[in-house]
C-alpha cells in the first residue's frame, strides 16, 4: 500500500496567514499540520508516501520532511500546478503508485482515537474495490455526504448537498484499489469545475465496491478550516498530550513503534533536538 497526502489548496477562510504560508506547514499546537496525516498513513503501516502541493508550498515541505530516510520511509514530491480537485491526485500520482493500492489523505485532516491503528490496518487490505469513511457531525454541507438505508447500505454520496440526507460526512480519507489512477483520468469536471473525489467513489459505489466504515462518537475528525477550527484543533492536541504524556502525531515515535528505526536512530534524533520538549519526549520513550 501506497500514500498520498494532498496538501495544497487556497485556505482562503485562513486569510491573511495562508498568504504567507501554507496551511499544511500552519502548527496544530506543537507540530506542523502535516504531521499529522502523515502519522495516520504511518498507522496504516505505509511506508512510501508521496506529496503532491503546490509549486510555491511544496519545496517547504521537501525542506521540512526530506527523503523520509530518517523515519524509516520514503518520500517523493510533486507539483499540482492549478488545484482543479482531489481526484488529480491520481493522475499525477500513477507512476508512483504504480501496481499496488493506495489511501490518500488530505493534508489538513486530523484524526485521532483509540483502536485507530487496528482499523486502519484492517482497512489497508483493500484489494478491490474502495473503502471510506462516514463521520456524524452536526452541519455535513461543507462535505461529501453519505446516504445510507435501514440496514446499513449506501444508497449515495453527494457532494457538498444543500440539503443533505444524512449527518454522515466523509472525512479525507481514503483507501483505494489499482484502478483509481484509470477511473480517476476518466471523470469529467464538475460544476464547480473540479474533478471531485466524491464522483471517483461513485464509480466504484455503482459497482458495489464502495466500503464505508464508521467512525463512532468517541472518535474525533477534526476540522482546521478556520481560525478557530485551527485553534480547536491546538487545544484539543494540547488537551490529550498534556493530560497523559503521549504526544499526538509524533511521527519519529510512530517509525520506532513500527520498528521501521532502532533505538540509536531514535536517540540520535531526540539528541539533535534535546533543548525542546519534543526532543525531551523522543528521548524518554528509550531511556
Ligand atoms: C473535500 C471533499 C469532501 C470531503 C472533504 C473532507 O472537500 O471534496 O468530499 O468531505 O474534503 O475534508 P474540500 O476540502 O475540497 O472542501
Amino acid at each position: 500500500m501506497k500514500g498520498i497526502i494532498l496538501a495544497g489548496g487556497s485556505a482562503t477562510r485562513l486569510y491573511p496567514l495562508s498568504k504567507s504560508i501554507s496551511k499544511q506547514i500552519m502548527p496544530v499546537y506543537d507540530k506542523p499540520m502535516i504531521y499529522y496525516p502523515l502519522s495516520t498513513l504511518m498507522l496504516a503501516g505505509i511506508r512510501e508516501v508521496l506529496i503532491i502541493s503546490t509549486p510555491r508550498d511544496l519545496p517547504v515541505f521537501r525542506e521540512l520532511l526530506g527523503s523520509g530516510q530518517t523515519l524509516g520511509m520514503k518520500f517523493e514530491y510533486i507539483v499540482q500546478h492549478t488545484p482543479n480537485g482531489l481526484a488529480q491526485a491520481f493522475v499525477l500520482g500513477e507512476r508512483f503508485i504504480g501496481g499496488s493500492p493506495v489511501c490518500l489523505i488530505l493534508g489538513d485532516n486530523v484524526f485521532y482515537g483509540q483502536n485507530f491503528s487496528r482499523m486502519l490496518e484492517k482497512t489497508g487490505l483493500v484489494e478491490d474495490g474502495a473503502c471510506i469513511f462516514g463521520y456524524y457531525v452536526k452541519d455535513p454541507r461543507a462535505y461529501g455526504v453519505v446516504e445510507f438505508d435501514e440496514s446499513g447500505k449506501v444508497l449515495s454520496i453527494e457532494e457538498k448537498p444543500e440539503k443533505p440526507k444524512s449527518n454522515y460526512a466523509v472525512p479525507g480519507l481514503y483507501f483505494y484499489d489499482n484502478t483509481v489512477a484509470l477511473r480517476a483520468k476518466a471523470l469529467k469536471p464538475s460544476a464547480r469545475g473540479e474533478y471531485e473525489i466524491t464522483d471517483l467513489n461513485c464509480t466504484y459505489l455503482k459497482e458495489g465496491k464502495l466500503r464505508v466504515e464508521i467512525f463512532g462518537r468517541g472518535f474525533a475528525w477534526l476540522d482546521t478550516g478556520n481560525c478557530d477550527s485551527l485553534l480547536d484543533a491546538s487545544n484539543f492536541v494540547a488537551t490529550i498530550q498534556n493530560r497523559q504524556g503521549f504526544y499526538v502525531a509524533c511521527i519519529e515515535e510512530i517509525a520506532w513503534r513500527k520498528g521501521w528505526i532502532d533505538n540509536s536512530s531514535l536517540e540520535r534524533i531526540g539528541m539533535k533536538l534535546v533543548k525542546t520538549e519534543y526532543g525531551k519526549y523522543i528521548l524518554s520513550l528509550i531511556n
